[in-house]
């Protein structure tokens, strides 16, 4: 991941990206200092709801219902300093689930906030993980230093452990909680002091010439000031400079030291993004890389989210523009069904409010409403049959089965499961005996989560049961033998909702004896999802 001097000025300035951490840490906080900064709201609200219901929401929801301004859910765009910021959410409940996976497949890096009483907590540690997977450069943001956290070589040293990556401090945090005064910038050589009277002003800068500028004890008192210096010198000598190329890699992030809620330390993360964060990066496909300059536009669906608005039934599916120069009228291939799609009424999610993206740029996230046509990793392109990769789709870790209260309900049962199918929200699995489905997630939560939804939006009270099988796992091999096997084992076989075979068990035995005894059949529990 280099910064590449030839890329339209136009794709160069765009920085796509998402925020991961713990709830709790302090991220919609961020995300809204982002969003003022950014110019695309006037004043950060107070008000929130608390409790659990608020986590089983996408956090930009819970804003919009929370703070009651229009913010879109899923991916916002907005200006920063010249560069436009596509800031994408990852999903807020604290289960781990797919969503969060595919969410981060289509950004070029990842914030990570930590709560600087709390360090790597368990939910960071595992998003950390899927960031990891892709290489993904990581900003880290330690948020709440006017509390009493730890000290700052702990929280380094912990990131330095737990997670296997290089830390360089990007600033030094001057005092902790009620003695909290600001932070040194270590790439600039500056003293940021924070503004404890008013959360919503930018911190005050003081240039000075270094850590032995005399101007420091006109703002730092005399204890503080002794120890910043001894520590800012071991840092230097004890842990990595910022390094642009090994950041840009993923083995080493830069931290920053600030307080979310007091604008503090905000700045400084959103001129990191901008000034050092990777430009759009190539995308890949199974036939080849496909690059950011190309002209032909070309993009993959990393998300569908259906009633956005109550009044219609509409979906909105989330489009990673990979590629190319989009106008608004554009004909696309939709290559899973061969057939071209006029993208008439593409919405851009600015913070503000949806609005009609007239046009948009490779690394841009735009919606596209549609009845169902468009799919979790299907691509659109101007004609060329690619296929996107590295979108997959996890075998569940925990199946129910699910009953309408009512069973005159049955047919709209299926039809609000098929629904959340698609959406990737849960794997619904339908058995080749017997009638009813098992709905097969990632974390319990989903279940709650998942029969709210259905009683909310399709007025059907459901019962979520235990089911008899625990284990999913997608067969494929030779249609003949497939057949064959799917009768023999009716009891164990059904099919998900794009009609793949699928074999349900609650032995791992029984995996390891099909496997052994069906050499020409593949059973797996991730499906990559592609045509
Ligand atoms: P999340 O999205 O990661 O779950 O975190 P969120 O921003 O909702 O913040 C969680 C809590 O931490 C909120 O408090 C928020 O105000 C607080 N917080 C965020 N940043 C800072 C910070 O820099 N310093 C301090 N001291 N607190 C911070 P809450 O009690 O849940 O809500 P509220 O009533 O305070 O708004």
């Amino acid at each position: 991941m280099e910064n590449r001097a030839d890329l339209p000025p136009e794709i160069a300035r765009r920085r796509t990206f998402a925020i991961i951490s713990h709830p709790d840490a302090g991220k919609t906080t961020l995300t809204e200092k982002f969003l003022l900064f950014g110019g695309a709201i006037q004043m950060a609200g107070q008000v929130r709801a608390k409790g659990e219901a608020r986590r089983t929401r996408s956090d930009f929801m819970k804003m919009e219902q929370d703070r009651g301004i229009s913010v879109s859910a899923s991916a916002m765009s907005f200006e920063y300093d010249g560069h436009r910021f596509n800031l994408v959410d990852t999903p807020g409940h604290s289960d781990f689930s797919e969503d969060t996976y595919r969410t981060l497949t289509a950004v070029d890096a990842a914030i990570m906030v930590i709560d600087g009483a709390k360090g790597v907590e368990s939910q960071t540690r595992k998003l950390f993980e899927v960031c990891r997977l892709r290489d993904l450069p990581i900003l880290t943001f330690c948020n709440k230093m006017d509390r009493e956290s730890r000290d700052t070589f702990e929280i380094i040293d912990e990131i330095q452990e737990n997670l296997a990556i290089d830390v360089a401090p990007a600033s030094w945090p001057i005092g902790v909680g009620r003695e909290f005064i600001g932070a040194y910038d270590l790439l600039h050589d500056r003293l940021e002091i924070m503004d404890r009277a008013d959360r919503n002003k930018v911190a005050e800068t003081v240039k000075i010439t270094g850590l032995n500028d005399p101007k420091l004890a006109d703002h730092i008192p005399a204890d503080l000031l002794e120890k910043l210096r001894e520590e800012v010198e071991m840092a230097r000598e004890l842990l990595p400079a910022f390094d642009r190329k090994s950041f840009l890699e993923g083995h080493l992030t830069p931290i920053w030291f600030g307080s979310a809620i007091n604008s503090f330390g905000v700045r400084e993360l959103m001129d990191g993004i901008r000034q050092y964060g990777p430009e759009p990066q190539p995308q890949l496909s199974a036939e080849r890389e496909i690059a950011p300059e190309e002209k032909a536009v070309t993009g993959f669906v990393f998300k569908v989210q259906a009633n956005m608005d109550p009044k219609h039934r509409d979906r909105v599916a989330f489009v990673r523009l990979a590629s190319g120069h989009f106008e608004r009228g554009m004909k696309l291939t939709h290559v899973r069904s061969k057939k071209p799609m006029a993208i008439s009424n593409p919405v851009l999610f600015l913070a503000a409010d949806r609005e009609l993206a007239d046009e948009a740029w490779a690394g841009d996230i735009i919606g596209i409403p549609n009845h169902g046509q468009l799919r979790i990793g299907d691509a659109l392109t101007e004609g060329e049959g690619l296929r996107f990769t590295g979108i997959p789709s996890f075998a569940p870790e925990l199946l129910q089965s699910v009953r309408a209260g009512d069973p005159m309900k049955a047919k709209h049962l299926e039809k609000a499961l098929m629904q959340f199918a698609e959406e990737g929200a849960a794997k619904v699995f339908k058995p080749m005996i017997g009638s009813g489905f098992i709905v097969g997630v990632v974390g319990a939560l989903q279940f709650e989560v998942l029969a709210s939804r259905i009683e909310m939006e399709y007025g059907i009270p459901v019962r979520f049961e235990a089911s008899q099988f625990t284990s999913a796992r997608w067969v494929t091999g030779p249609t003949a033998k497939l057949d064959g096997f799917a009768n023999a084992n009716k009891q164990h076989m059904a099919t998900d909702h794009d009609g793949d075979p699928v074999f349900l068990t609650r032995l791992q035995w029984d995996i390891d004896r099909v496997q052994r005894d069906h050499p020409d059949l593949k059973l797996s529990s991730t499906k990559e999802m592609m045509v």
